[in-house]
């Protein structure tokens, strides 16, 4: 860790019932969270309201999307204004699953970014490769490939947060090592100097997603450049989720 304040984020993705968040939020409630860190929990829309009712202020909460522009009639929908009106600081936007599950691409999610940091939420914005891509030796391309999108899309990168989230080391166990996670988030960290500026290069928190658990964090978070983490399985388990919390040094 090295660039502004640790960054940690839940996506508890499309997980839990009214009664298993009720205990989740009660383990996050109670437990010791490292005061220099920014902890963030990303519920599924339909218990955002119940989260954010009953979790502690020091938590914040994301979105798991946002829709491109104001609402409407788009069926099916959340717009950013419900999500501030419900409490939402930030919007995760980008991931893996939205791009290769639902086939979201650079435009779409280049416009949802735009609109959301337009409205006042802080963006995370997802970045990663397939195995294949990396096996053919392109995480770099597809990695500047998907900053460039947003890039060309947002006015500013005031309010944005990088994740890189390599998609083979997603929900698989298979975590990337520390090198190989280091060696990307310097990648993008230079190509936003060359690309964007020194300044955004130097102030933009990269973290790192893909099997972080309480196991690996700690060697994960030694590394200069990765500055917090986005966590899936790992962030469902109260006490575990703390433990990646607290890895900050
Ligand atoms: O957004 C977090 C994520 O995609 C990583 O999931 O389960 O591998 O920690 P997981």
């Amino acid at each position: 860790a090295g660039t502004g304040k640790f960054f940690v984020g839940g996506n508890w993705k499309c997980n839990g019932t009214k009664d298993s968040i009720t205990k989740l939020v009660s383990d996050l409630n109670s437990a010791t969270l490292e005061p220099d860190v920014d902890v963030i929990v990303a519920p599924p829309f339909v218990y955002i309201d119940q989260v954010k009712n009953s979790i502690t202020p020091r938590i914040e909460i994301a979105s798991q999307n946002s829709w491109t522009g104001k609402g409407g009639a788009f069926t099916g929908e959340i717009s950013v204004e419900q999500l501030k009106d419900i409490g939402c600081k930030w919007v995760i936007l980008g991931h893996s699953e939205r791009r290769h599950v639902i086939g979201e691409d650079d435009q779409f999610i280049g416009k949802k970014a735009a609109y959301a940091l337009s409205e006042g939420l802080g963006v995370i914005a997802c970045i990663g490769e397939l195995l294949q891509e990396r096996e053919a030796g392109k995480t770099f391309d597809v990695c500047f490939q998907q900053l460039k999108a947003y890039a060309d899309a947002v006015p500013s990168w005031d309010n944005i947060v990088i994740a890189y989230e390599p998609v083979w080391a997603i929900g698989t166990g298979k975590v990337a090592t520390p090198q190989q996670a280091q060696e990307v988030h310097v990648a993008c960290r230079d190509w936003l100097k060359k690309n964007v500026s020194a300044e955004v290069a130097s102030k933009t928190r990269i973290i790192y997603g893909g099997s972080v658990n309480g196991g690996n964090c700690a060697e994960l978070a030694k590394q200069e450049d990765i500055d917090g983490f986005l966590v899936g399985g790992a962030s469902l388990k109260g006490p575990e989720f703390a433990t990646i919390v607290n890895s900050v040094i």
